[in-house]
């Protein structure tokens, strides 16, 4: 390591971000074990998913046991490794996902959590490489087994989110019939733009869930891919067809909706949620496709993983309130300056 002070980015209980977050400076990482790397971090996302995560972790008291530092993905230069790892050389450029603790200077990650980054990848696409393409994967998995036989509209809410971009390009690339859904005219007019095939609805027109029905046509909403959540859960349930599956991927919204308010058991319908946080317990096969995807991706689209602005690691506070902003595009960063020193790789 270069000598400078390493920093990170903690909290010890849990709360609204820009309360219980601090930098502080990191202690010395320890030495990677067998089959570990260090990762000396770059370029890392403020996904919601991080917010929540310093709000509310389930089965966790408010008072953690210890300090945590957020963040489960990012992009960084491999600084050294431990014994039995064949893969990867100090100075490589690397993707980590799952990786708790990249809002630091430096991780510890298993090899096998390391991606290494082409040449043509830059360092901000790197850092949004794995979760957002890896949770399309897994939605889609999942809207494939809940499509089974049966035809009809999927809707997505928050669909100008990153995610929800994702989702719209594969559902242009598949054919599949997708309606949009966002909360804003001005969102609407954007998503016309960027994806004029699909049909959009503004859910601030007091009639969208009559529009989504006659976009729909007979065969109705067979799939609700819903970020949102909440009070909407109700009318987005009401929107399925006899038999159909809401798939929660997100809780964006806000108030709540009872199960029991839901009519699941007469019109035999399914909730079911879907979490990228899962996907490393798929089988290596399945991981090693889903990677090859998301490098496929960040190589050939990385507009599709858009940065909405990038502030450095101590400037978190702002990166928050930026990340939290509506009508954003895009991911925030949270970046590192490439030490001199350390024989790192290009900037890219
Ligand atoms: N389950 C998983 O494994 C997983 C993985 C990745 C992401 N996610 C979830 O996917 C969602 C999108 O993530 P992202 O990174 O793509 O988000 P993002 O790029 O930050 O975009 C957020 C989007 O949500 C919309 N939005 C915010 N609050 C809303 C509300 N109350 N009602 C309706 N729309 C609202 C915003 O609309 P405006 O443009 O109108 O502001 C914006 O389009 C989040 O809920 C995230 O937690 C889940």
């Amino acid at each position: 390591m270069s000598g400078e002070a390493m920093r990170t980015v903690v909290h010890t209980r849990l709360g609204e971000p820009a309360q219980v977050l601090a930098l502080r400076e990191q202690p010395d990482p320890p030495r990677p074990g067998a089959g570990e790397v260090l990762v000396r971090m770059l370029v890392r996302p403020v996904h919601p998913g991080d917010l929540v995560g310093v709000e509310q972790l389930p089965g966790l008291p408010e008072q953690l046991p210890e300090a945590r530092t957020p963040g489960v993905e990012g992009m960084g230069v491999v600084e050294s490794v431990g014994p039995e790892v064949r893969t990867l050389r100090p100075g490589q450029r690397v993707a980590v996902f799952p990786a708790p603790g990249t809002w630091a200077d430096t991780v510890v990650v298993a090899a096998d959590r390391a991606v290494p980054v082409p040449d043509e990848v830059s360092d901000e696409t790197a850092a949004l490489m794995l979760v957002n393409p890896l949770t399309l994967r897994m939605l889609y998995r999942a809207l494939e087994n809940a499509l089974r036989g049966r035809e009809g509209a999927v809707l997505q809410t928050a669909a100008g989110s990153s995610v929800g971009r994702l989702v719209s390009a594969a559902a242009v690339r598949h054919d599949l019939p997708l309606i949009n859904l966002v909360r804003s005219e001005s969102g609407a007019r954007k998503m016309r733009t960027l994806y004029p095939t699909l049909p959009v609805i503004a859910t601030c027109d007091d009639d969208w869930p009559e529009q989504v029905r006659r976009q729909a046509g007979d065969r109705g909403v067979q799939v609700v891919l819903d970020c949102v959540g909440g009070a909407m859960t109700r009318d987005l349930v009401e929107l399925l067809a006899d038999g159909g599956t809401l798939l929660s991927y997100g809780r964006l919204g806000s108030g709540s909706t009872a199960l029991e308010q839901l009519p699941l058991v007469h019109r035999a319908l399914t909730v079911r949620g879907v979490t990228v946080l899962h996907w490393i317990g798929r089988t290596p096969e399945e991981r090693a496709e889903d990677v090859a995807f998301a490098v496929d991706l960040a190589r050939n689209t990385p507009e599709l993983l858009e940065v909405a602005a990038s502030y450095d690691l101590a400037d978190f506070k702002a990166a928050i309130e930026h990340a939290r902003r509506p009508a954003k595009s895009g991911t925030v960063l949270l970046t590192t300056p490439r030490a001199t020193d350390s024989g790192q790789g290009d900037a890219r």
